[in-house]
């Protein structure tokens, strides 16, 4: 089963104070795990040295016990702002690694198609991006690093710049994604409620220097892929009770 490993990694940029200290984090295929920490305690520089846009200053990063040497087509990238090709139309954007790759224009747009009904916007494939709304371009960054079937999806705040509603939907489409690929998911979120719900497990991070000050299980997400309401399970006392706890983890604010 492909699996991601940090292993006591820790970094600094040229020189700096450490960035983050002795972390190990372990992601399987058919687990979600969400980053959640206060702003520069580390969330992204993580996320790039499991991308292996970075390398640590110590300790390692493997796939299937094997170091990373940088970005692999395993370990698909989605940001947080959507970073397409505005010259290029939403199924160009969608198979841009097959056109890297030198697939034919039939291959890169069947490809394209399939990525893009996965994630609703069938149909859509001439249009130029810059046409799309954001949460529609934000699909198609998805939808990008769908094409290529990863064995990893890594997501920094890949909802953060979207309203309320339309952040709702694709929580539940990031989640029923998961639940068909069972691609080992790492996300980076602000959204405590966020976190809840899509996670399998929650890595909580401080900073000074950066580093894990908890790890726990939750099951919220599977409860939605059974069948529960979105509604009812944000409703629970057992979400609410987490939600308050998990925000005293991350503000280090003595528990009530
Ligand atoms: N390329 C860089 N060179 C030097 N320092 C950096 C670089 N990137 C990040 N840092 C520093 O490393 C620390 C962690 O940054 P990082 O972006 O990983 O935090 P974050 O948890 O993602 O924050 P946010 O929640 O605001 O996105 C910060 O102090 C930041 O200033
Ligand atoms: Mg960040």
């Amino acid at each position: 089963m492909p699996h991601l490993a940090l292993e006591s990694v820790s970094l600094r940029y040229d020189g700096g104070a450490p960035v983050l200290s002795n972390v190990s984090l372990d992601i399987a295929s058919g687990e979600f795990v969400v980053v959640v920490g206060r702003s520069g305690c580390g969330k992204t520089s993580l996320l790039n040295l499991a991308a292996g846009f970075l390398h640590p200053t110590s300790g390692r990063v493997l796939v299937d016990d094997r170091p990373v040497a940088g970005p692999g087509a395993e370990r698909a990238v989605v940001f947080q702002n959507d970073a397409l090709f505005p010259w290029l139309s939403t199924a160009e954007n969608v198979a841009f690694a097959a056109r890297l790759a030198g697939a034919s224009a039939a291959e890169r747009r069947l490809q394209a198609d399939r990525a893009l009904e996965i994630v609703g916007l069938a149909g859509l494939g001439d249009r130029p991006v810059w046409q799309l709304s954001g949460g529609q371009r934000q699909r198609v960054g998805l939808a990008r690093a769908l094409a290529a079937e990863p064995d990893f999806l890594l997501m920094d705040e890949p909802l953060g710049a979207l309203d309320a509603m339309t952040r709702e939907t694709l929580q539940d489409l990031l989640l029923q994604t998961w639940g068909r690929n069972r691609a080992g998911t790492l996300l980076i979120t602000h959204g405590v409620e966020e976190a809840l719900y899509l996670a399998t497990q929650i890595i909580v991070m401080a900073p000074g220097p950066g580093r894990i000050i908890r790890r726990l299980d939750v099951d919220f997400g599977r409860r939605r892929l059974a069948g529960e309401s979105a509604r009812s399970i944000k409703a629970s006392p057992a979400f609410v009770e987490a939600r308050e706890d998990l925000l005293d983890s991350i503000f280090e604010r003595e528990a009530a």
